[in-house]
């Protein structure tokens, strides 16, 4: 059997610099028409000039024409000209907790003083990407959130919001509340519980934030995307970290899924016998909320099994050494 599925979006995406970026953006060049990049580069992308910079390495990096960055910024306090002048060139503005995940330490630390930024974002219409976790509870800290998100969508209703990486049933509730809200689920939240993480021995490849949550939220999450919500897009939030940096005491967060992350969606749309609104979750629903017309990409998918790689270059990839039911055959340009 074969499926076709016209320009895919990752829009969630780690790609990182010099060496990893070498290795990882050709991965998601091969398989996605583009992706929105994160800004939490060791130096944060927060100036037109590292965005432009970055955006060309990306470029460079994937080597191919047919992959297009959306690049975002790493949310700061931005003046009116900032904002009018990066406008053209980012779909959004990523926004951090401080300290919250991998590299955020320049994040928001007092969410009272964003009003101003937000304000000047919902005039000049910069959509704002959101990593929502307090620092409290491992497992409570989304919900923790929600209450920001429903003071950020009730107080700027014409900004787009998007709750990046969602892991909980609450959170979805959220969607139904704000028209003007939307959310990006990944990979591995659609596949994992606690349980995988530290059920068993321990396994730092799965370790991400935010943490894989119960088997409720889980079977809430694949209800949400398997019913086709209009407002729940693909972000893989692939993010590789050397196999050192995983296989250590002190295990960096991020699982690295953009070389399986296509095929398996695939797969497990397939079990369901949902393969009719996989293009809903992984394109049509991303371009209509962003407002983004993605490069006419046709991605050829067939029933064929193939055997997910120990590792590309330094890295290991979710389902390492895994089958996956499906292979990504052929790319129309
Ligand atoms: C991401 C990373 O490594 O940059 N890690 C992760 O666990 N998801 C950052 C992030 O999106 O939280
Ligand atoms: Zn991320």
């Amino acid at each position: 059997m074969q499926l076709t599925i016209n320009a895919p979006l990752d829009m969630h995406l780690h790609l990182r610099e010099a060496q990893m970026l070498q290795l990882v953006a050709p991965l998601s060049a091969a398989h996605f028409a583009g992706a929105v990049v994160m800004p939490n580069l060791q130096s944060p992308v927060d100036s037109q000039q590292k965005l432009l910079a970055y955006r060309r390495a990306i470029v460079e990096a994937a080597a191919d024409d047919s992959f297009t960055p959306y690049m975002t910024l790493f949310f700061r306090p931005y003046t009116k000209a900032e904002l009018e002048a990066a406008r053209e060139h980012i779909i959004g503005i990523k926004l951090y907790p401080a300290g919250i995940t991998t590299q955020s330490e320049a994040g928001v630390a007092d969410f009272e003083s964003i009003g101003e930024t937000v304000a000047l974002m919902e005039e000049l219409q910069i959509p704002l990407l959101v990593h929502g976790e307090s620092n409290g509870f491992v497992m409570e800290r989304e919900r923790e959130f929600l209450a920001i998100y429903r003071w950020l969508a009730e107080s700027f209703p014409r900004l787009a919001i998007i709750m990046e990486h969602i892991t909980t049933a609450d959170t979805l509730d959220i969607l139904d509340e704000f028209p003007n809200v939307a959310a990006t689920v990944t990979l591995h939240h659609l596949m994992l519980t606690l349980d995988d993480v530290v059920g068993g021995l321990m396994q730092p490849h799965l370790f991400c934030k935010p943490i894989a949550k119960t088997p409720h939220d889980l079977q809430a999450l694949r209800a949400a995307v398997f019913s086709g919500h209009p407002r729940i897009l693909f972000g893989s939030d692939s993010a590789p970290h050397p196999t050192h940096a995983k296989e250590c005491c002190g295990c960096a967060a991020g699982v690295f899924s953009a070389p399986v992350a296509l095929p398996k969606l695939v797969e497990l749309f397939a079990a369901q016998d949902k393969l009719d609104v996989l293009p809903d979750f992984v394109t049509n629903n991303a371009q209509r909320f962003y407002g983004i017309t993605p490069n006419p990409k046709k991605v050829h998918i067939h029933d064929e099994a193939w055997t997910v790689p120990l590792s590309y270059g330094s890295v290991r990839p979710f389902l390492a050494g895994e089958q996956i039911q499906w292979q990504v055959t052929a790319i129309e340009k």
